[in-house]
């Protein structure tokens, strides 16, 4: 693999990411490995990616210089670029002076290098505070900056390279030709990281984990779970059961299109376990996001557990129990539960960090490396129809998060209404698969009077959060056409009793989150 050495999480995923945009196996790995232990990982080539220290900051993770001794190719972005200059004997100017988004580039004019196939001048996203002002010895400079006298260097005979900018981040214009020419050029890497390798690599981890145990797998009517099941069903056959949990907080028509579209595809064994008393109850009272999330995710494993004990009588089977659970966890879920070394916790998904400590099941989370469109691939080269394939993502606690305040079975019919309409007008305006998500949200606290009818209202906003992304990471909002949010709006504020405003939710991610708890 290419390691991608993480010295701040988000910078690391998206390098990740863009290597395998490249179709070169890519994994990503803390900083705090030993040389020793990231040459025992046979490591293609190295990236040490950006992050937000200065190297020269109390503490602040260094690279140990006999790594570049190696002879493994390796690039260094922003921080890694820096902290390979240090390590290397070169100078990093402690400036504090910021050169912070888009700037331009200008290349040397000697050896092209890094920057083959690009033009003279380009545009790259820069963030950093220190530059670096000399290079080591036996490096070319390649290009400079306004704030960056070395914006990027090259040493060919040890196969070391490094920028300043980010590559990796779309801004950079020819910043996924930089990273080529280092996988191509730099570390002479082919294209073989494809969907059926990954499909082929999962089914042989499966059976050897699962041997002839037996697997349930719960299905949220989502894309990950049905892709994650699918591969496990391939793996294993017979052994899995998928468990529906119908928690009472899906969306209108969720449950029979999980029945019906994802048995049809796959011929799965399904158990449906009708748990929505259950999850209310737990849920009663209850208006703290992150509380809400322990409590979903910790009454999902007690459902899967009351579903074991009917599954195993079902098959009237001889075993005792069902050995493994299997997750649709995704890599940026494990990222963003505060997975990822020294990543903040910014909000507990039900199936990582809302995983309650005695979970009797082992888990099985063969996509817990993938980012979306690749789980999106994989689904589709499995075969399942596009309806599941090509569905925004719903979030596994469902309208539990989508109503700010507490959860009530009256506010749930509401949401599922207002959802309802406004998917069913995104779908008929043929947006439905461009919007990548859109969640309908309730804000049950609050009340603001309108005039409906002939008489005075005093109901619930609606909010509408369409957003556009490529794996949840980040995020914009979309740009719906007004025509479809006013008639969104006329039919929510008609049709659903109790909501008379319908508001639209025009901030990105970061700082808004795309859920709103
Ligand atoms: P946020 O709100 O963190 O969401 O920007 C990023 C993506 O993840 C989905 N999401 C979840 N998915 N379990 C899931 O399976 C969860 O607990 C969960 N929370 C958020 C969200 O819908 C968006 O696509």
């Amino acid at each position: 693999p290419v390691l991608v050495v993480d010295y701040g999480a988000q910078y690391a995923q998206l390098i990740a990411r863009r290597v395998r945009d490249a179709k070169v196996y890519s994994e990503i790995v803390p900083h705090t490995l030993s040389t020793e232990q990231i040459l025992a990982k046979n490591p293609a080539a190295v990236i040490l990616s950006g992050g937000p220290a200065s190297v020269y900051a109390e503490g602040a993770p260094r690279v140990q210089a006999d790594l570049f001794e190696t002879g493994v190719p390796i690039l260094g972005i922003c921080y890694g670029f820096q902290a390979m200059t240090q390590a290397l004997g070169g100078e990093v100017a402690r400036t504090g002076l910021r050169e912070y988004g888009s700037t331009v580039v200008t290349a040397d004019g000697g050896s092209r290098s890094l920057l083959a196939g690009t033009p003279d001048s380009q545009t790259a996203w820069m963030s950093h505070g220190d530059s670096v002002r000399r290079a080591p010895q036996g490096f070319d400079v390649l290009a400079s900056s306004a704030g960056a006298p070395v914006a990027a260097f090259a040493d060919e005979s040890r196969r070391l390279y490094g920028v300043q900018w980010h590559p990796e981040v779309r801004h950079s214009a020819h910043g996924q030709a930089v990273l080529e020419n280092f996988l191509r050029r730099g570390a002479g890497l082919g294209q073989d990281w494809t969907t059926s390798n990954v499909i082929e690599e999962q089914v042989d981890r499966i059976r050897e984990q699962v041997g002839s145990d037996r697997v349930i797998c719960g299905l949220s009517g989502g894309v990950d779970s049905a892709v994650a099941a699918a591969l496990v069903q391939r793996a294993v056959g017979d052994q899995l059961t998928c468990v529906f949990v119908d928690h009472g907080l899906l969306r209108e028509g969720e449950a029979e299109q999980v029945e019906r579209d994802f048995v049809a595809a796959t011929g799965v064994r399904l158990h449906v376990a009708r748990e929505a008393d259950r999850f209310l109850g737990a849920l009663a009272g209850v208006t703290d996001p992150e509380t809400k999330r322990k409590i979903i995710g910790r009454e999902f494993i007690r459902a899967f557990e009351t579903a074991e004990r009917d599954i195993l009588a079902e098959a009237s089977s001889r075993d005792e129990r069902v050995r493994f659970l299997v997750q649709g966890t995704l890599y940026p879920d494990v990222v963003e539960s505060g997975g990822g070394e020294g990543a903040a916790t910014i909000k507990s998904h039900h199936n990582v960090g809302g995983l309650p400590e005695d979970v009797e099941f082992e888990l099985i989370e063969p996509l817990r490396t993938l980012f979306k469109d690749e789980v999106r691939a994989v689904g589709a080269q499995l075969g399942l129809p596009a309806e599941i394939v090509g569905r925004q993502p719903f979030p596994g606690p469902g309208l539990g998060i989508r109503i700010i305040g507490e959860v009530t079975g009256e506010r749930l019919a509401l949401l599922r209404r207002a959802d309802a309409i406004a998917r069913e007008e995104l779908t008929g305006a043929g947006l439905d698969t461009e919007v990548w998500q859109m969640p309908v949200v309730l804000l049950a606290e609050v009340h603001s009077v309108g005039v409906q009818g002939d008489g005075r209202s005093y109901g619930h906003p609606i909010v509408l959060r369409p957003v556009a992304s490529e794996d949840a990471m980040t995020a914009d909002w979309s740009r719906l056409p007004y025509d479809l949010v006013a008639r969104i709006s006329t039919r929510i504020t008609n049709e659903v009793e109790g909501v008379n405003r319908v508001v639209l939710d025009v901030t990105s991610k970061p700082p808004g989150t795309i859920e709103w708890e």
